[in-house]
């Protein structure tokens, strides 16, 4: 290769890098925009943004551990209260209730079930009963 030849082809590469860069970050930027303020999600039916929240926090189909269930589902409405929910941590509340449903298992049925404004789940469609009764017995601490 002459002298020429190379003077035009690295300002032919960085040319080439800099355009598929420039290309990539548009494209995902449009794609944020074009996302959603704020997603609903409808039981039984596919939620591609809770699904991407679900697997981003459990490695690859592994156990959702009781924070990251309470953190991504639970927390909407029991961190405050929300709806007469019973709140994180309130022992006395929980207690109650696991008197009144015959223990943490039957906290969890009416968990899987809803009762009243809780929605069947917790709305964590895909949360077994086990990564449930984890997050239960750590809300409630029974
Ligand atoms: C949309 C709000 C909301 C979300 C989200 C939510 N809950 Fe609830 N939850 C409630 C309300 C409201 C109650 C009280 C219902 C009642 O007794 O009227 C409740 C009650 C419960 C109870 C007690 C049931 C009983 O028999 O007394 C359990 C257990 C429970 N929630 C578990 C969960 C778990 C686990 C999650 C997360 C996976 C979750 N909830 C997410 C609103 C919510």
């Amino acid at each position: 290769m002459n002298l020429i030849m190379k003077m035009l082809a690295a300002p032919a590469t960085v040319l080439a890098l800099w355009a598929a860069s420039a290309q990539a970050a548009p494209n995902d930027e449009i794609a944020k925009r074009l996302e959603p303020v704020g997603q609903v999600c409808v039981q039984g039916k596919e939620c591609k943004g809770m699904e991407v929240a679900a697997s981003a926090g459990g490695a690859g189909g592994a156990a959702k551990t009781p924070d990251a269930v309470i953190t991504k589902h639970c927390n909407a409405c029991h961190g405050t209260g929300l709806l007469g929910a019973p709140k994180v941590g309130d022992a006395a509340a929980w207690g109650e209730r696991a008197k009144k449903e015959g223990g943490v298992d039957g906290l969890l049925a009416k968990a899987i079930s809803g009762i009243n404004a809780m929605p069947p789940k917790g709305t964590c469609a895909d949360c077994s009963e086990d990564e449930l009764k984890g997050a239960i017995k750590k809300m409630s601490g029974l």
